[in-house]
């Protein structure tokens, strides 16, 4: 697979960002933006996220009106996530918590993906020339989107330097390696876009099977509210100790993938041995994870929500049949989830707060949330209808 390159790379005149930059210049965007998701990083970076989360939750608590107002949880999680990831890359939070709004800029952002997901169905379909000039006539939400995230990117360029953020590492090297004002906003748009849906989505996801699963929860309940005596000493390394909490998060993940299938690969010319398969050049090869995620042939009742099968070990697990390696939510490989770690952290820290705060319950017109949803690779996602009564 290392050996393909990436479909949307042969989309001509777009800035290339480290998601569709060729195999040279994807390892240059990497290691410049590594540092700033080493585990060194990510603690400078605790007391900003932690801001944010604490923010949602005295917004939950402020709006839930002890359990008689229903709220949207998944535009909660969005606004959330958006905000850390604005502040991590620009140095600027979209203020969403604050203005309990979207900001146009996400609005933007999903109707950007959706008009991605056809022009790849597209370009599947042999209509390469259309696309090419339907992304030159500039007349598409990404190019809005790509507008505010230039004026975002020049805001960010002229605060103070050696910020702990995703972005000085590339900021840094800006000079050195000659990379384009263009290729920078490209590399902050895609860390936006990133490092927020699919995170927001794994925590509606969760937080959704859940309130459909009332002895899972209650299991949940028991270990955050046994482990800490106050909401304080929820914080990354203390989240980092919950067992349960990540086998929940883990199969969460494999029941509703916030990416539905992996970017589609070009197999080079000559072709290539793949999962012990010949596949002749040319050919578009791409992982669907939903399908590896529900497949009879990795997991035992793939469609039960299980956290248990997260907590035994692989040799157990096969046993059982569960095949613990068949779940990659973040990819493998170079090009596999930089975001991991911050990801885990952030959804650890958001959900044990949450479940520490309040009891929840599903209100009644969020029930078969999942099966009516469709996805563009990521998902169109809906709102997410939760009561919350305050436990203390
Ligand atoms: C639950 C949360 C997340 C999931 C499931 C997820 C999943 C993925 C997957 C599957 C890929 C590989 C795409 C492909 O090439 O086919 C990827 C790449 C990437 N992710 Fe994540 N991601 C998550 C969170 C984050 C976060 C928090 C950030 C950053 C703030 C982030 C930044 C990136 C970047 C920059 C890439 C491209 C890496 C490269 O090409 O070298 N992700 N992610």
């Amino acid at each position: 697979m290392s050996k393909t390159e990436v479909f949307n790379r042969t989309l001509r005149d777009v800035p290339t960002s480290i998601l569709n930059a060729d195999r040279e210049e994807h390892s240059k965007f990497r290691r410049a933006l590594s540092h700033g998701f080493s585990d060194s990083a990510m603690r400078q970076q605790e007391a900003m996220i932690v801001k944010y989360i604490d923010l949602l939750l005295k917004r939950l608590h402020e709006e839930c009106g002890e359990g008689k107002k229903k709220l949207n949880l998944e535009a909660w999680f969005n606004w959330t996530t958006f905000d850390i990831v604005g502040d991590l890359v620009f140095g600027q939070s979209f203020k969403c918590l604050e203005n309990i709004d979207y900001h146009p800029w996400i609005e933007f952002i999903f109707s950007s993906v959706r008009f991605g997901a056809i022009l790849v169905a597209m370009r599947y379909a042999g209509l390469d020339t259309l696309v090419q000039t339907i992304v030159k006539s500039g007349n598409v939400a990404v190019n809005r989107v790509r507008k505010y995230t230039d004026e975002m990117v020049r805001t960010r360029l002229a605060m103070e330097k050696d910020r702990d953020d995703l972005f000085e590492g590339i900021v840094k090297r800006r000079e050195e390696w000659n990379i384009s004002f263009q290729k920078l906003s490209s590399n902050a748009f895609i860390l936006v876009l990133a490092g927020s849906e699919t995170t927001a989505t794994t925590l509606s996801g969760a937080t959704y099977l859940l309130l459909t699963h009332p002895d899972i929860l209650a299991k949940l309940s028991e270990e955050v509210r046994s482990s800490f005596s106050s909401a304080d000493e929820i914080n990354i390394s203390s989240v980092g100790k919950l067992p349960y909490m990540l086998a929940v998060l883990n199969e969460s993940l494999r029941m509703y993938p916030p990416v539905t299938s992996s970017l589609v690969r070009n197999v080079p010319p000559g072709g290539e041995q793949i999962a012990g398969q010949f596949i002749p050049g040319g050919t578009f090869v791409e992982i669907q994870h939903w399908s590896m995620n529900h497949s009879k042939e990795n997991w035992k009742d793939p469609w039960a929500f299980d956290p248990q099968r997260f907590l035994a070990t692989p040799e157990e697990a096969a046993k059982a049949g569960n095949n613990l390696e068949a779940l990659q939510a973040f990819s493998v490989g170079p090009r596999n989830c930089i975001g991991r770690n911050l990801a885990y952290a952030e959804m650890r820290m958001i959900m044990a707060r949450i479940v520490y705060d309040f009891d929840m319950k599903l209100a009644d017109e969020s029930q078969r949330w999942i099966e009516r949803q469709k996805s563009y690779a990521l998902w169109d996602r809906i709102p997410l209808y939760v009561h919350l009564t305050p436990v203390r």
